[in-house]
């Protein structure tokens, strides 16, 4: 089985009346970034729920490799490398950047198993600590309370805390959001870096990054794939411009 196989087939998600996720078959094996967009309400956040396990589909199937993992939880799924960057909440504040990294794992095999007892010794999780750290770029703040952290780096640090489990596959929604303008490149160099060997699915409405980073880009409309392919393929399908990238974005020369 490879190890990075991840794909969905004919899933839909309906809210009563409403059809957030309609009829989506999508494979995203392989390694690097992948990126999903389209317009606010087209359905990203809610498809990427049912990638993690957060959300059920009315309709169809996730496989992992030939598992069919769609009645599985995103605990179970986290288990099998299907990691989902976490929001500030995870982060805890008062402690360092390393105490966060280094509690992140045993967090992780708690919530897994209550009765759990330690396998792996304090000196292992801290040298696998500090290699994310190494990772992240965060080296510099190791011994900094999270809550004293710029957005960007606290991103990383959540970006961190999803590493230390080492997920085979990252599920990303919107990681720069309330990331300042100058601080973007630093955190998507971040996301780039442990895009290798992995692969990421990132859900971000800054198009001109997601162009540029993404090997392959899809794009969700009204809960529909309306195109999947590489940026330029997206850049200049006919249906793409007319439905959402239209006079917004400038594909460039
Ligand atoms: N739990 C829910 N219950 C009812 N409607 C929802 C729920 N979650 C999302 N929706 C609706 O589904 C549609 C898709 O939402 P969402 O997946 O958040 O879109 P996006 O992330 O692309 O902005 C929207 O119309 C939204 O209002
Ligand atoms: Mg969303």
């Amino acid at each position: 089985m490879n190890a990075a196989s991840l794909r969905c087939e004919g899933v839909s998600v309906r809210f009563g009346a409403l059809t957030a996720v309609d009829d989506v078959t999508l494979d995203f094996s392989g390694e690097g970034i992948q990126s999903v967009i389209g317009p606010n309400g087209a359905g990203k956040t809610t498809f990427l729920n049912v990638l993690s396990g957060r959300q059920r589909p009315t309709q169809g199937r996730v496989l992992r490799g030939e598992r069919d993992i769609t009645g599985t939880s995103a605990h179970q799924r986290a288990r099998e490398g299907i990691g989902r960057s976490f929001q500030i909440t995870q982060v805890f504040g008062g402690m360092t950047v390393f105490e966060n990294l280094r509690l992140a794992r045993q967090a992780a095999a708690f919530r897994l198993q209550p009765f759990w007892r330690p396998v792996e010794s304090y000196e292992a999780l801290a040298e696998r600590a500090e290699a994310v750290m190494e990772e992240i770029g965060l080296t510099r703040l190791r011994d900094q309370p999270a809550e004293q952290l710029s957005h960007g780096d606290q991103r990383a640090l959540e970006l961190g805390i999803t590493l230390m489990t080492d997920p085979a596959i990252l599920l990303l929604d919107e990681p720069l959001a309330g990331v300042g303008e100058q601080e973007i490149e630093q955190t998507m160099s971040v996301i780039t870096r442990a895009s290798r060997g992995r692969t990421v699915l990132l859900i971000e409405h800054n198009i001109g990054l997601v162009m540029r980073v993404s090997r392959r880009v899809v794009v969700l409309h009204q809960g529909a794939v309306l195109a999947a392919g590489t940026p330029e393929e997206i850049r200049s399908n006919q249906a793409v411009r007319e439905a959402y990238l239209g006079g917004e974005y400038d594909a460039g020369p």
